[in-house]
């Protein structure tokens, strides 16, 4: 059968929230992917900075074959080995002292609003519910998530939104201290913004937002859902600004495309939910956690940090060279294998014909394009990416 047979089986019975483009992936081995139609494409998009470890990656599949042949899933209501054992490295690896496992970024985001709260009533009292979010953010589509997300576009037809999120300009300070208040518990933002259009925080911003959180005593939060997990090139993207939130959110590359997410807080409040607080069926699936623990162990151990921090340099040395040929770039920015160009004119054609051409790329916003491929890329595929949207640019 062919892309388009499958592609009208697959409009008749799944709902139309996403607008697809049109292949049906079948198989994948390392950076590169194939449709039905055997064709092979280059993947700069890593099904959303998800395939952390690329495609087929041996150790990943056997570590996941091994975990289901013993046990798939097991209740929260009792212990499992790879939770324990995934929930240690992250915390033997970071500033944080415990995990709360969960499925996704939105829940994973979920999870540290309600520890917001809980935080907030408990320590500075009833009033105290209030949580600072930025333009342009994402967050994810739950109701909580969506509300923290700083973009009016997601959320027409959804009102009533949740109640107490206010919205600051992201790099402002000024404007997320006006927002200050006795009401605020916590603050949550993105240290690179990803869905907004590749835009990273200023240093000078979160040290500013972290001393104003400590005077304060409200939570500094960081989602690094799509940002965190090796992206800029260290584990976490807070490693990379030096600057410690209370509270992180991750999911995406975490289980190098087994669906995981987690919340971690630090020490002073990792104890703030009790039992019946929270909670997640499927939360720290041992399969799950075990793709986790072969993805941390390939980025703590086996060198694909430094791979990151090496290709990353190489991506954006070779982007900056496109905007000096190119007019219509007119931004290059990002950090790490997360990196993005910005355009003066709408990336949406752009970006189809690339994947007419072989090469997969995510649009972020309207006018920014993505680069957020397998933490594994090497040099002869950055080369054979940018080939692929030079041609493009030429055209265009
Ligand atoms: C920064 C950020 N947070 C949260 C999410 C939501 O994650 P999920 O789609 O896994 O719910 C995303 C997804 O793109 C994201 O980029």
């Amino acid at each position: 059968m062919s892309n388009m047979e499958w592609i009208k089986r697959g409009n008749k019975v799944i709902m139309n929230t996403y607008k697809r483009f049109p292949l049906a992936l079948t198989e994948g081995e390392g950076v590169y992917l194939k449709d039905i139609e055997g064709k092979k494409y280059l993947d700069f998009a890593s099904g959303i900075a998800v395939n952390s470890l690329g495609h087929g990656n041996k150790t990943l599949i056997k570590a996941l074959e091994e975990q289901m042949n013993k046990i798939m899933h097991c209740s929260n209501l009792y212990w499992n080995l790879p939770a324990i054992e995934a929930a240690e490295m992250l915390i033997q690896n970071s500033i944080f002292d415990k995990v709360f496992f969960c499925n996704s970024g939105a829940e994973a985001i979920e999870a540290a609003l309600k520890l917001a709260r809980k935080f907030g009533k408990k320590r500075h009292g009833e009033h105290c519910y209030e949580i600072i979010t930025m333009k342009n953010s994402f967050h994810g589509r739950t109701f909580g998530a969506i509300t923290a997300t700083g973009q009016t576009k997601y959320q027409k037809d959804l009102n009533p939104l949740m109640d107490g999120i206010l919205y600051a300009d992201y790099n402002d300070f000024e404007s997320v201290k006006k927002l200050v208040s006795d009401k605020t518990c916590a603050i949550l933002l993105e240290p690179i913004q990803g869905e907004g259009g590749i835009r990273p925080a200023d240093k000078d911003f979160l040290l500013k937002l972290r001393d104003l959180c400590n005077e304060k005593e409200i939570l500094l939060m960081y989602d690094e859902v799509q940002c965190g997990i090796g992206r800029t090139g260290y584990l976490f993207a807070y490693e990379a600004y030096g600057v410690a939130p209370d509270v992180i959110s991750l999911a995406k590359g975490l289980g190098g495309g087994f669906p995981i997410g987690a919340m971690m807080a630090v020490e002073k409040y990792s104890d703030l939910f009790g039992p019946g607080d929270h909670a997640s069926t499927f939360g720290g699936n041992p399969a799950a956690c075990s793709a986790a623990k072969v993805v941390l162990t390939a980025l703590i151990q086996e060198g694909i940090l430094e791979n990151v921090k090496a290709q990353g340099a190489y991506l954006r040395e070779r982007l900056n060279i496109l905007k000096e040929k190119y007019t219509i770039i007119t931004d290059v920015r990002g950090m790490g294998l997360m990196q993005g160009i910005e355009l003066s004119l709408p990336v949406a054609n752009i970006v189809e014909l690339c994947i007419q051409k072989g090469l997969l790329l995510v649009g972020a916003g309207e006018k920014v394009i993505r680069f957020v491929p397998p933490l594994i890329v090497g040099k002869n595929e950055i080369d054979e990416a940018i080939n692929i949207l030079e041609t493009v640019l030429k055209e265009v």
